[in-house]
């Protein structure tokens, strides 16, 4: 039999909101939750504030079941590197996921699958759960190397994981295209690099690791595609953007999530 795969929908805010706003979303999020019946709730979710909300987002959902995640951090334990997170420092104010690889840190950042691959070993050491992020730009796509892409990035970020850690990883495939673009890949189209993915953590650790990895589609996810994406085998949730900043958006997003699996 296989394992049956909590979905886990978590919201990337990325850098967007003042301070009333996030702590509000946050609150209004919890009050959302709190109201949904038991099947319309059962998927995991979390939300990444920017850098500088990350307490007071925390604060607010202290003590429910709403995770909230950091957006990137350092591979350092800590020492000279000015501006950035340490991850114990993340840990130590109650994060319990970080974003590692995202396209946008990838190409503005200089985010490599190398800092990726260190992240995600520096996270498992301090408990945070890492969700790696992994896809391919159009071009790439349009020559044919959507799934070699993909799959390097996959190998070299669970590069320094035991079997038991990459388990406990989360893994978002998000097209570089369909980021903010309101243009997704069909249900198909991501289902096949879902399929491939878990293929190749199967034949990197094996089937029942594979069978345990979360992996999440992002890319202008919207209640109106939620349905067709989270319906197929391999995809086990979100990572949104634009529509986790409304709070109805999102709750549909995490409704269908819950009952689509
Ligand atoms: P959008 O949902 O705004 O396309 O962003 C997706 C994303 O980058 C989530 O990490």
């Amino acid at each position: 039999m296989t394992y049956k795969r909590r979905p886990v929908v978590v919201g990337n805010w990325k850098m967007n909101l003042s301070l009333t706003e996030a702590t509000e979303l946050a609150r209004g999020l919890l009050e959302r939750l709190a109201s949904l019946g038991e099947g319309e709730s059962s998927a995991e979710v979390g939300i990444a504030p920017s850098t500088p909300f990350l307490s007071a987002v925390i604060n607010c959902v202290e003590g429910s079941d709403l995770g909230v995640s950091a957006q990137h951090m350092s591979h350092h334990r800590s020492g000279a590197f000015t501006g950035e997170s340490a991850p114990s420092q993340l840990a130590d104010i109650g994060c319990r996921y970080i974003i590692l690889g995202h396209s946008e840190r990838r190409q503005y950042y200089g985010e490599t699958n190398e800092s990726v691959s260190l992240a995600a070993r520096a996270a498992h050491d301090v408990g945070l759960t890492p969700i790696l992020c992994v896809g391919e730009t159009l071009s790439q796509r349009d020559d044919g190397e959507t799934l070699a892409v993909v799959l390097k990035q996959v190998e070299e970020a669970f590069k320094l994981l035991s079997a038991e850690e990459a388990a406990h990883t989360i893994c978002a495939y998000e097209p570089v295209w369909a980021i903010g673009t309101g243009r997704t890949a069909t249900p198909e189209q991501a289902q096949d690099v879902h399929y491939a993915i878990r293929q190749h953590l199967k034949e990197l650790y094996s089937e029942q690791v594979a069978d345990r990895v979360r992996l999440q589609y992002g890319g202008s996810v919207k209640p109106g595609n939620a349905t067709g994406l989270m319906s197929q085998a391999d995809i086990d949730g979100a990572l949104v953007g634009g529509a986790s900043l409304d709070v109805d958006s999102f709750q549909t997003i995490i409704h269908i999530a819950s009952t689509d699996q």
